[in-house]
């Protein structure tokens, strides 16, 4: 069974400082680094980390030679990567001295995948491949009703959060992977297990994974709910820990793994992310986790 991941690849800026810098300040910077990132990248590594057969599909700039080569190094089939004019989509990262990240995404004019572009990635999948989506790239809604009408198994994490993501087609969702702050805005609640049980409500059909940081994570599904335990890690750097989590959790999940061994492995990898810099570069291998 084979993962089409359709979503972002970004260059990631990442700044260390004390603290992430307030309206109206200006902080001096005590190291810069550049990684490969985007929230589809990493999920496609965490993935292919993972050992699930993982096709990433995306636009690159002409800078973003550096991502694709990420990526084929984690054994992700890249053939469905196009390179576009331009710059590759970016990311300014802020990351302050306890590992807590803020983040600016400019997508730039390279996510603007086009109906066509969309046929023809879909054109190379099957009935009951899984389609794995983040908000990072334009037309998502369109991926998801395109995805499922193909019958493929559309998984969305709604990330980055924004109102209109309301308007997109999510009965159509199969499992959904979001953090608090997505939960929230998606069910208007603001407790845990108040969000898990109406994101259950309004999506009956669906598997539910909400995370939540240090506090663990929360799985719904048709009246079966699991917690999962965080475990305890020195952060040093939290980007792309919902990234890991993530992709550890779906490889897993389609092996036929229970979910709660899919849930304990994918809160062992995020565990190990935090503790390491960069988004891609800290994403662990199985082999690591066993
Ligand atoms: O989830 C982390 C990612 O969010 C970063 O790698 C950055 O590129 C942004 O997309």
């Amino acid at each position: 069974m084979k993962v089409l991941n359709f979503g972002s690849l970004n260059i990631d800026y990442v700044y260390s400082v004390d603290s992430t810098v307030k309206p109206g300040e200006t902080i001096r910077v005590n190291d810069r680094q550049v990684f490969c990132g985007g929230k589809g990248l990493n999920q496609s590594i965490a993935l292919a980390n993972a050992a699930a057969d993982v096709y990433h599909a995306g636009l690159i700039g002409q800078d973003g030679t550096m991502l694709l080569d990420a990526l084929g190094k984690a054994g992700v089939n890249t053939s469905l990567v196009r390179m576009v004019e331009g710059g590759s989509s970016h990311a300014i990262i802020q990351v302050d001295r306890s590992g807590q990240n803020s983040i600016l995404f400019y997508p730039g004019d390279n996510l603007k995948v086009t109906g066509d572009f969309i046929d023809d990635v879909l054109s190379k999948f099957e009935k009951g491949d899984y389609l794995l989506l983040q908000n990072e790239v334009d037309n998502t809604q369109l991926i998801i009703k395109m995805g499922h009408e193909k019958g493929l198994k559309v998984v969305f994490n709604p990330s980055p959060i924004q109102e209109s993501i309301k308007n997109y087609p999510l009965h159509l969702v199969d499992i959904f992977v979001l953090n608090e702050i997505e939960g929230s805005m998606l069910s208007g609640r603001n407790e845990p297990e108040e969000i898990l049980y109406s994101m259950m409500n309004l999506y009956p059909d669906a598997h539910i994974v909400l995370t939540l940081g240090e506090k663990g994570a929360l799985y719904g599904y048709k009246g079966q709910k699991i917690f999962q335990l965080a475990y305890k890690a020195q952060a040093v750097d939290t980007t792309a820990a919902g990234d890991t989590f993530t992709g550890f959790f779906l490889a897993a999940f389609i092996k036929g793994n229970e979910v709660k061994e899919a849930l304990d492995l994918a809160a062992r990898a995020a565990a190990i992310c935090v503790s390491r810099k960069g988004a891609a570069p800290s994403i662990p291998k199985l082999s690591e986790l066993v």
